[in-house]
C-alpha cells in the first residue's frame, strides 16, 4: 500500500494530523493506497510557504515564466503514458481514456506557454493633454483549486496552469479518491523548474477544503464537483472575502432531429453516454428524440450496447472501466431500479451484464419513454445510465433543456443548419454541439456551464482563466514640465 502525503515547499511533504483515507483501485476493489487528511493547521503551514513563494514568482519575467510552462509541457507529453497508468489505477477509467485526458490538459499547458502574449494590458496615449493611461494585469497571490475525482489530472490541468503562468502560487486540494495524478504533476512542475511553494498539494477532505475556504491569504477559488458542494463553496468563498468560480453538475441533453444521419447520432450518444462509464461532466445522459425519429434511434442505440467491451481499465481491449466506489455504484443502481419502478421501459438493463467478479463494474442501461418527473431524469446519475425522452416538436425539446435546472453542455443532431443555428441562439446552456456530442471547448477557449452547473461570473481555462487569475491595475500617467503645474481643486477633467 502506498502512502499519499502533501506537496510542500517543492516536496513530499508527509502529514502531521493523524487523519489518512482509504485510496482503491477500483477494477479490483482493493485498497492500494493511503491518504494523508490535512488539518485546518497543516493548510496554514502550506498556504504561508506558498505565499512566500508568491512573492518571487510574481516577479520572475514573463519569458523566465512561459519558459517553465514550455519545460513542464515537454515533461507533461514525454511522461503522459505514465500518468494516464496513474489516472487508471485509482480512477479506473480506461487506459485510452486517461490518455486522452490528460492530452485535453496538455492543451490546457500549451495556452499557458503563451503567456507573455496573455498579459497584455493596453494603452491610451493621450487620454487628456500630456495624459497617458494604460491597463495591466497582475496575478492574485496565492489561489487555490478544488478537484473532482472523474478528472483527476485534466481539472487540475485547467486550473493550474493559467493560474501559475499569470505570476500566482498556486495550491491545490484534489479529490481524495484518487489523489495520485496531483503529486505526479508536482513532480513535473519541480523538474520543470518552478520555484518551490508555487505548486502545492494539501491532500484532504471536508476539513482542508473549509480551511481553505476561509484562509484570509487565499485569494482565490476555483471548484469543479457536484452542484450542491459548488454552491457551498461559492457561498463561503465569497463570503469570505475571495473571488470564487465554481462547477457544479450537469444533466446534458442531445436532441436528435427527425431529419439526424442516424448511425451518426447513435454512435455519438453511446459514446456520451457511456464513455468513462457516464462519470463525466459532459456525459450526455439524456437523449430527446424528436418525433418519428425515436424507434429507429432507440433501436440504433440498443444495437449498439452489446458490442460495449467492459474490464479494467489496464486491459487494452476494454472499452469501459468501473465505477469510483462501491457506495457509487449502489446509488446508481438505485437509480435503475428507480426508473423502472417509475414506468420508463428498461430497453438494455446494466444489472444483468457479465462482469468482471471483483471491483465496482455495472453494465450500461438504456431506458426509454423516461419521463420529466422521474429521479433518473431529474437527477444527476453520474454512471452509465442513459433515457431517452420522447417529444413532438423542436420546441418541447427545447423547452424541455431549459427548463432543467442544469445547463453544462448540450447538442443537437440535424441536417439542417437553419435549425441548429436557432437551437444555438436559443438554449440556456453554457457549451453547445452541432453533431459533436461532447463539446468540450479548446483550450483557447474556455468551460463552462450556465444555471446550476457554475456559480461565479468566469468560465474556467483559456481567456476566462486568464481573467480569473489576475486583477487589472489602471495606471493615469503624467510627466509635466517643471513650471507648467498650478493648484486646481476641481475634479480632474479630460479635456
Ligand atoms: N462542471 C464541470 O466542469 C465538472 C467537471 C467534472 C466534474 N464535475 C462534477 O463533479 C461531480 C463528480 O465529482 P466528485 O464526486 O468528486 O464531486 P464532489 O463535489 O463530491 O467533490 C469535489 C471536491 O469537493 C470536495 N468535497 C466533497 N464534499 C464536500 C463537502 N461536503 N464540503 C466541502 N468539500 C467537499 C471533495 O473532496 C473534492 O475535492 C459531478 O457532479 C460532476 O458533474 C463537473
Amino acid at each position: 500500500m502506498i502512502r499519499i502525503s502533501h506537496w510542500v515547499g517543492g516536496a513530499a511533504h508527509a502529514g502531521t494530523s493523524g487523519r489518512v483515507g482509504p485510496v482503491f483501485n477500483p477494477a479490483t476493489g482493493e485498497q492500494t493506497g493511503e491518504v494523508d487528511l490535512a488539518s485546518a493547521a497543516e493548510v496554514g503551514a502550506a498556504v504561508a510557504t506558498a505565499k512566500e513563494a508568491a512573492a518571487g514568482w510574481r516577479s520572475a519575467s514573463l519569458s523566465k515564466r512561459s519558459a517553465v510552462l514550455f519545460k513542464f509541457r515537454e515533461l507533461l507529453a514525454e511522461r503522459s503514458g505514465e500518468l494516464a497508468a496513474v489516472i487508471t489505477g485509482e480512477h479506473g477509467k480506461v487506459l485510452s481514456d486517461a490518455a486522452g485526458e490528460v492530452a485535453r490538459g496538455l492543451e490546457n499547458a500549451e495556452f499557458a506557454t503563451g503567456i507573455p502574449h496573455l498579459m497584455k494590458g493596453s494603452y491610451s496615449e493621450q487620454a487628456s493633454t500630456g495624459v497617458d493611461v494604460y491597463s495591466i494585469r497582475q496575478p492574485l497571490g496565492v489561489v487555490a483549486g478544488i478537484t473532482p475525482f472523474n478528472f483527476p489530472a485534466m481539472v487540475p490541468l485547467w486550473m493550474c496552469t493559467t493560474a501559475i503562468a499569470a505570476g500566482n502560487a498556486f495550491v491545490l486540494k484534489p479529490s481524495e479518491k484518487d489523489p495520485s495524478a496531483a503529486l505526479f504533476l508536482a513532480g513535473l512542475w519541480a523538474e520543470a523548474g518552478l520555484p518551490a511553494g508555487v505548486f502545492t498539494v494539501v491532500n484532504g477532505d471536508v476539513e482542508a477544503v473549509n480551511a481553505i475556504l476561509t484562509h484570509p491569504d487565499i485569494a482565490a477559488v476555483s471548484f469543479v464537483g457536484s452542484t450542491p458542494v459548488a454552491k457551498y463553496i461559492y457561498e463561503t468563498g465569497t463570503a469570505h472575502g475571495k473571488r470564487v468560480q465554481a462547477l457544479g453538475g450537469a444533466k446534458n441533453h442531445m436532441v436528435v432531429l427527425p431529419d439526424a444521419e442516424l448511425d451518426a447520432a447513435a454512435d455519438a450518444a453511446v459514446s456520451a453516454a457511456y464513455g468513462s462509464a457516464g462519470e463525466r461532466c459532459m456525459a450526455v445522459s439524456v437523449v430527446v428524440a424528436v418525433g418519428e425519429i425515436a424507434d429507429p434511434l432507440v433501436a440504433a442505440i440498443a444495437a449498439r450496447l452489446p458490442k460495449l467491451r467492459i474490464g479494467a481499465g489496464t486491459d487494452p481491449n476494454a472499452e469501459m472501466g468501473p465505477l469510483i466506489s462501491a457506495q457509487h455504484r449502489e446509488k446508481v443502481l438505485g437509480y435503475v431500479a428507480a426508473g423502472a419502478e417509475a414506468g420508463a421501459t428498461v430497453v438494455a438493463d446494466g444489472r444483468d451484464a457479465d462482469l468482471p467478479d471483483a471491483g465496482y463494474f455495472l453494465g450500461v442501461t438504456l431506458l426509454d419513454n423516461v419521463t420529466p418527473d422521474m429521479s433518473v431524469y431529474r437527477d444527476e446519475i453520474f454512471g452509465p445510465v442513459l433515457g431517452v425522452v420522447r417529444v413532438d416538436t423542436y420546441a418541447e425539446a427545447l423547452e424541455l433543456i431549459n427548463d432543467n435546472k442544469y445547463g453544462n453542455g448540450t447538442a443537437i443532431f440535424t441536417r439542417d443548419g437553419g435549425a441548429a443555428r436557432q437551437f444555438q441562439f436559443d438554449v440556456d446552456a453554457g457549451m453547445v454541439g452541432v453533431n459533436v456530442p461532447i463539446p468540450v471547448p479548446v483550450a483557447y477557449y474556455s468551460f463552462g456551464g450556465w444555471k446550476a452547473s457554475l456559480f461565479g461570473d468566469t468560465h474556467m481555462y483559456g481567456p476566462d482563466g486568464i481573467h480569473f487569475f489576475t486583477r487589472t491595475k489602471v495606471v493615469t500617467s503624467r510627466w509635466p514640465d517643471p513650471g507648467t503645474s498650478s493648484v486646481d481643486l476641481g475634479f480632474p477633467q479630460t479635456r
